[in-house]
């Protein structure tokens, strides 16, 4: 290989650098958490009560938001003995913004807003009803509306000098539960996730600022293959997304050949 050729295969991927190091925006922030408060919705199960014990023990003040008030008392039982702090309870269901925004009003100023709460029915779409559809996007879609509504004047309003305010909505890669039995076996290919490790990853990315955080390798190439018109804050992960675009790609079709292939040996095993 002549030496131009080298010289030019190292000046591309430099130059590249050094471009996206001048144009990535927004530049990068730490959100930090201690002495925050932290308002997490679906706070009294499963992740968002992990993200609350979190948050808890990070020295946050937090406030979990939920419909049950049992559960509540439950989730709040239980952080105070495993941190000995007090969360602040609050029984309203998102889909309500009038009971959202009056939960937000008592709780005070939000640092840290995590859009947590989410259903979801997975079946074959003819399996649906209307009902359930509206469902499923009143409570996620509508409900996650009404909440950031519900705090966000008092979030813009709000300057404590320690920072930037951050707001997180949790979603998932695919629908994991009671998925119809197709799904499961392609679920099942990306293997399952504590959900303590899947609350450290997730609050980590929230402290660090991130636009995205995958919570696991699958999930990761899943964002760099969508980033699309995604802000990033870091030029090393812009050059990651600009030179893996095109493999990316690839991977992702071999993904679709295996699942492909799951759903052909399920049809057959179906039809039998
Ligand atoms: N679990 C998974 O495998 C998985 C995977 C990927 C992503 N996710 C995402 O992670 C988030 C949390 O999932 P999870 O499995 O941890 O949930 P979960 O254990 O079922 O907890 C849901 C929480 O949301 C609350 N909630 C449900 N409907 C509500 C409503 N209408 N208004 C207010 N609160 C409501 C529930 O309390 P009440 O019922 O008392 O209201 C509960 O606190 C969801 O957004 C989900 O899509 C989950």
């Amino acid at each position: 290989m002549s030496p131009f050729f080298l010289l030019l295969l190292l000046l591309l991927p430099l130059s590249l650098l050094a471009i996206l190091s001048l144009i990535t925006r927004p530049k990068p922030t730490k959100i930090p958490l201690k002495s925050r408060h932290v308002f997490i919705t679906g706070g009294s199960s499963g992740i968002g009560l992990a993200l609350a014990h979190r948050a808890a023990s990070e020295g946050a003040r937090v406030s979990i938001l939920a419909r049950s008030s049992q559960k509540l008392e439950e989730a709040k039982e239980s952080i105070k003995l495993a941190t000995g702090v007090e969360v602040a309870t609050f029984s309203a269901d998102v889909r309500d913004y009038d009971a959202v925004s009056k939960a937000v009003e008592e709780a005070g100023a939000v640092d840290v807003l995590v859009v947590n709460q989410g259903v979801f029915t997975a079946r074959e779409l003819e399996r649906h009803s209307v009902e359930d559809v509206r469902f499923i996007v009143d409570v996620n879609l509508v409900g996650s509306f009404n909440v950031i509504k519900a705090a966000l004047p008092g979030m813009k309003a709000r300057d404590d000098g320690r920072g930037a305010r951050s707001i997180a909505l949790v979603s998932s890669q695919a629908g994991q539960k009671s998925r119809p039995e197709v799904t499961a076996i392609i679920a099942a290919s990306s293997g399952s996730m504590k959900t303590e490790e899947v609350a450290r990853r997730a609050m980590n990315g929230i402290k660090a600022g991130k636009f995205t955080v995958s919570c696991n390798f699958e999930g990761f190439l899943l964002s760099l293959a969508t980033t699309g018109m995604s802000p990033q804050r870091s030029f090393w992960l812009a050059f990651l997304e600009v030179i893996t675009a095109g493999p990316i790609r690839l991977v992702a079709l071999f993904f679709q050949w295996d699942w492909y292939n799951a759903i052909e040996k399920w049809s057959k095993t179906k039809n039998k």
